[in-house]
């Protein structure tokens, strides 16, 4: 049967555990290429622009002796050109796996419901799990460990921090998470995480101060103010994150040897201080060459040949 990744909902702890461990493997290969997809066409069905996800994938197809199709928003206009149902349906019978980039993340669930081919979470309004999987897989990197970490996520409790929440708390680090008033993650969200984090011993804490969240936190994330599709609250929002940036006086309280992780693109003097992102304690662009790393991975999971 197909095994979709959606969300971090679909894989158990231990199944991340083994992408770490598939993903390790890959980046030791030092990017050769092998034919784990020989003969396999993967498409990006992309509804957003995209710098990281299409790249990574593109490449990481590439390397994996596969063939990759990018379709952007005005080839195939998910529901206005054709139905959801139609587009999965159709692209089934060519392709062997589908990349989506959406809008609603029911966009990605409705595909996954029509495909008979693997459905992959490339960043919906809910969720990015491959972003949250080479987190965690760049955290380990660094403290060679995820058990009992802290992270301290600050900013919009949208899908970026959704999918941090899910993974975060099936691998055993704690997080706090700090957030203007009605920016909180999704209550259903947090309920979710919270049930995995009584298993794996894990703390959540969503509060509405930085200075709360950030103290003695190994690791500082933030994401933009302004994600696709909510440019027109663009005014309103920085206002409203006003007091949430990254900068050198909150990172004061974070952990001696505290890194700074940031999904990308960053806007430097509005979520992050230039110092910061640009400081020794940065690993913003390990997380963004691990994305192909750890895709490469996802991909061999659900739909590579076994070597
Ligand atoms: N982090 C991330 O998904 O970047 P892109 O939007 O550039 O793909
Ligand atoms: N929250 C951001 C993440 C971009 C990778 C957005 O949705 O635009």
């Amino acid at each position: 049967m197909k095994r979709d990744l959606l969300s971090l909902q679909d894989l158990t702890g231990d199944e991340i555990i083994d992408l770490l461990e598939l993903t390790e493997q890959l980046k030791q290969d030092n990017y050769q290429l092998n034919n784990r997809l020989k003969g396999k066409t993967i498409a990006l069905v992309f509804q957003k622009p995209s710098n990281r996800t299409r790249v990574s994938f593109e490449v990481g197809v590439f390397q994996l002796g596969g063939n990759c199709l990018y379709l952007g928003p005005t080839e195939i206009n998910l529901g206005v050109r054709e139905s959801t149902a139609d587009v999965s349906k159709t692209l089934s019978r060519y392709l062997d796996g589908i990349v989506a980039r959406t809008h609603a993340h029911q966009d990605v669930i409705d595909l996954a419901q029509h495909s008979s081919v693997p459905i992959i979470n490339g960043l919906s309004d809910h969720y990015h799990p491959c972003q949250a999987l080479t987190d965690i897989f760049s955290i380990k990197e660094k403290f060679g460990k995820t058990e009992g970490l802290s992270l301290a996520y600050i900013g919009d409790g949208n899908n970026v921090c959704h999918s941090l929440l899910l993974g975060c708390a099936k691998v055993g680090i704690h997080m706090r998470i700090a957030t203007p008033p009605k920016y909180e993650p999704q209550k259903d969200i947090v309920q979710l995480a919270q049930t995995y984090a009584k298993e794996t011993n894990t703390e959540i804490v969503i509060t509405q101060s930085p200075q709360d969240a950030v103290t003695k936190a190994d690791i500082i994330y933030s994401d933009v103010w302004v994600s696709m599709g909510q440019e027109k609250e663009s005014d309103k929002r920085l206002n409203d994150f006003d007091g949430y940036q990254i900068n050198e006086e909150l990172a004061e309280l974070a952990a001696k040897d505290f890194i700074f992780m940031h999904c990308l693109p960053a806007h430097r003097g509005m979520e992050v201080t230039a110092e910061i992102i640009d400081g020794e304690h940065s690993i913003v662009f390990d997380q963004a060459e691990n994305r192909l790393h750890t895709q490469k991975a996802i991909l061999i999971s659900l739909l590579g040949e076994k070597p």
